[in-house]
C-alpha cells in the first residue's frame, strides 16, 4: 500500500545550511532503498516535505523526522493512500535556493511572502509539483489569495 505524507515544520534557529545538506544526504541514502521518494523544501524559516512510498516505510522515516531537534512544530498537511507515486523515484530531491522557492511561490500565490501555513493540502501539493518541476500548467488565477503583505 502506497502513502503520501506532506508536512511542514519550523526550522530551528540552530539548523545551519550544512545541517540541511546533511539531512538531504541522509534522506537520499536511507529513503531510496526503502522505496521512498519525495521532496524537501528548506526555507530559512521552515521546511516542507513530501514523502511517498510504502506505508510502513514512510511511517518509519517520519517517526525519526518527528524526533529531529533541527525542526519543531511539525504539522501534517496530508496523509493519504495513493495509487501511484507522483514524485520521480529519486530518493529525496531538494529545493533550497531562495530564488527558486520564491519563483514556485509566485506561481501559486502571485503575491506575499513564502509560507506554508495558509495553504491547504491541494495548494501545498501544487506548490510542491511546481517545485519538482513537474509538467504542471500554471493556473490562470492564483490558487488562493495570499494575505496582503
Ligand atoms: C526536515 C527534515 C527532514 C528529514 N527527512 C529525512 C528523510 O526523508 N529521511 C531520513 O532518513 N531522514 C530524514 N531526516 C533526518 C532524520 O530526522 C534523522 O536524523 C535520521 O533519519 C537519523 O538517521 P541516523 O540516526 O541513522 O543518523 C530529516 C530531518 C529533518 C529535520
Amino acid at each position: 500500500m502506497l502513502n503520501r505524507l506532506v508536512y511542514y515544520s519550523e526550522r530551528d534557529r540552530s539548523c545551519s545550511d550544512e545541517d540541511v545538506t546533511r539531512i538531504i544526504a541522509r534522506a537520499a541514502a536511507r529513503n531510496r532503498p526503502m522505496d521512498v521518494t519525495g521532496l524537501l523544501v528548506a526555507d530559512k524559516h521552515c521546511f516542507i516535505q513530501i514523502l511517498e512510498g510504502p506505508r510502513t516505510a514512510v511511517s518509519m522515516i517520519f517517526q525519526d523526522v518527528m524526533r529531529d531537534q533541527r525542526h519543531k512544530n511539525v504539522v501534517i498537511a496530508e496523509c493519504s493512500e495513493i495509487e501511484q507515486i507522483s514524485c520521480p523515484r529519486w530518493g529525496m530531491a531538494r529545493l533550497t535556493d531562495p530564488t527558486k522557492i520564491d519563483a514556485a511561490w509566485n506561481r501559486v500565490a502571485r503575491r506575499g511572502v513564502f509560507a506554508p501555513w495558509p495553504l491547504n493540502a491541494l495548494q501545498l501539493r501544487a506548490l510542491l509539483r511546481i517545485a519538482i518541476g513537474d509538467a504542471v500548467t500554471p493556473p490562470r488565477e492564483p490558487l488562493f489569495a495570499a494575505a496582503p503583505a
